[in-house]
C-alpha cells in the first residue's frame, strides 16, 4: 500500500439491543411523543444494559468495520477512540477496546471533543496517515450517554441515545479524505456541560448532562453554517458538488438548517435520528455506515461531515467515497 492519504476502506456500528420509545418516556416524565418529534425528530433511541460499556459497543462496531475493510485486528496499527462517556478515569477507552480486539503494540487514545468527537478523531487520524506513520487507522465513536443523563428532566433526557460506529482508514494514493477542518470555543461552557468530577474517592459536582438547548440551538446553526462554507471554499467545489450530507444527528431541525444552506434536498442527507436519537460521538459514524452499507453513498462521490458539540466543538471533513 503506497500514497500517503487516507480513505474509509470500512464502517461497521452497533446499537443496544433495548430500544426506548418516546411513548415509553411519557411514563417516566412529563412529556408527549408528539412534543418530542415535533421539536427533534426523535421517536426511539437504544439503551446499553447495565453490563455493557463504551468499549464493549466500540467492540461490535469495530469487529464489524474490520470485516468491510477485509483486515484483521492485528493489521490496525493505530486506535482512536472518540468518546464523552469513558468506561472508567483511566485507562482509555482506546486501549480498553484495543485488549478486546486481542492485539497489543499499536498506539491508542482517546478524543474527548463531545458530539464533534468524531470529526476530531478522523480528522487525527487522516493526519496520521498523511505524515506516512500508519497505514490502517480504526476510528471510532462510542457513547452510552444514558449514564450521564438525569432521567427526572424531560428537557434532556428525551434528546439523547446509545451506540458506536467505527472506520477504518486506508493509506492511498488518492483521497479519501479531502480536507478536515476543526474550531473550538471554550467561553461557552457552560451552556452545554456534564458539571462533575472523582475528587478523593468521591463525586464532585453533578456529573449529569445539563443544557441551554436554544443556547445551543442558536450556536449549532450558525457555526455549521460558517463550517460547510469553510469545507466547499479550501477544496474550491460548489453546493451542487455535495452528493450526500452526514450530519450529526442532534435534532432534525438543525440538520435542515444545515441543508437548506447548502441547498440540499433532505433526500441527500442522511437521517438516523428519528430512531437512534443523539447519540453523540456515536452519530456519525452509525449514519455512514448505514448509508454505506445500503449503496446510498456510492464511490466517486463528495461526502460531507459536520458536526457541533459541547465545548463548544465543531467541525467537517469532506471526502470523496
Ligand atoms: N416535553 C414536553 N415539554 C418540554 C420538554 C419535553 N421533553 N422539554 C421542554 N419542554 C417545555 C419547556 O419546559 C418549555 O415550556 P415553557 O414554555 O412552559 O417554559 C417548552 O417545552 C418549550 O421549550 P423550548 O426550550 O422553547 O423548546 P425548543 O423548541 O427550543 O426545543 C430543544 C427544545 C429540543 C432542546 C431545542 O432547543 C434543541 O434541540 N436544542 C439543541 C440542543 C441539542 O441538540 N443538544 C444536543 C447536544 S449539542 C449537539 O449535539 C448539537
Amino acid at each position: 500500500m503506497s500514497g500517503n492519504r487516507s480513505r474509509i476502506a470500512g464502517t461497521g456500528s452497533y446499537l443496544p439491543a433495548r430500544v426506548l420509545t418516546n411513548h415509553e418516556l411519557e411514563r417516566m416524565v412529563d412529556t408527549t411523543d408528539e412534543w418530542i418529534y415535533t421539536r427533534t425528530g426523535i421517536r426511539q433511541r437504544h439503551v446499553a444494559a447495565e453490563d455493557e460499556s463504551a468499549s464493549d459497543l466500540a467492540l461490535h462496531a469495530s469487529r464489524k468495520a474490520l470485516e468491510a475493510a477485509g483486515i484483521a485486528a492485528a493489521d490496525i496499527d493505530l486506535i482512536v477512540v472518540a468518546t464523552a462517556t469513558p468506561d472508567m478515569v483511566f485507562p482509555s477507552t482506546a486501549c480498553l477496546l484495543q485488549s478486546k480486539l486481542g492485539v497489543r503494540g499499536c498506539p491508542a487514545f482517546d478524543v474527548h471533543a463531545v458530539c464533534s468527537g468524531f470529526i476530531y478523531g478522523l480528522a487525527t487520524a487522516d493526519q496520521f496517515v498523511r505524515s506516512g506513520q500508519h497505514r490502517h487507522v480504526l476510528v471510532v465513536g462510542t457513547e452510552v450517554y444514558s449514564r450521564i443523563l438525569d432521567w427526572n428532566d424531560r428537557t434532556t433526557c428525551v434528546l439523547f441515545g446509545d451506540g458506536a460506529g467505527a472506520v477504518v482508514l486506508r493509506r492511498s494514493d488518492t483521497p479519501g479524505i479531502l480536507s478536515s477542518h476543526l474550531h473550538a470555543d471554550g467561553s461557552h461552557a457552560g451552556m452545554l456541560s456534564v458539571p462533575g468530577t472523582v475528587c478523593g474517592g468521591k463525586v464532585s459536582g453533578r456529573p449529569l448532562l445539563q443544557m441551554d438547548g436554544g443556547g445551543v440551538f442558536k450556536f449549532a446553526v450558525k457555526v455549521l453554517d460558517d463550517i460547510v462554507g469553510e469545507a466547499l471554499a479550501a477544496n474550491r467545489l460548489q453546493k451542487a458538488d455535495i452528493d450526500w450530507l452526514v450530519p450529526h444527528q442532534a435534532n432534525i431541525r438543525i440538520i435542515r438548517a444545515t441543508a437548506k444552506k447548502l441547498g440540499l434536498g433532505m433526500e441527500k442527507v442522511v437521517v438516523t435520528v428519528d430512531r437512534h436519537a443523539n447519540t453523540s460521538a456515536a452519530s456519525i459514524p452509525l449514519a455512514l455506515d448505514e448509508a454505506a452499507r445500503d449503496g446510498r453513498i456510492r464511490p466517486g462521490q463528495h461526502v460531507l461531515l459536520e458536526a457541533v458539540g459541547g465545548g463548544f466543538t465543531w467541525g467537517a471533513v469532506l471526502m470523496r467515497w
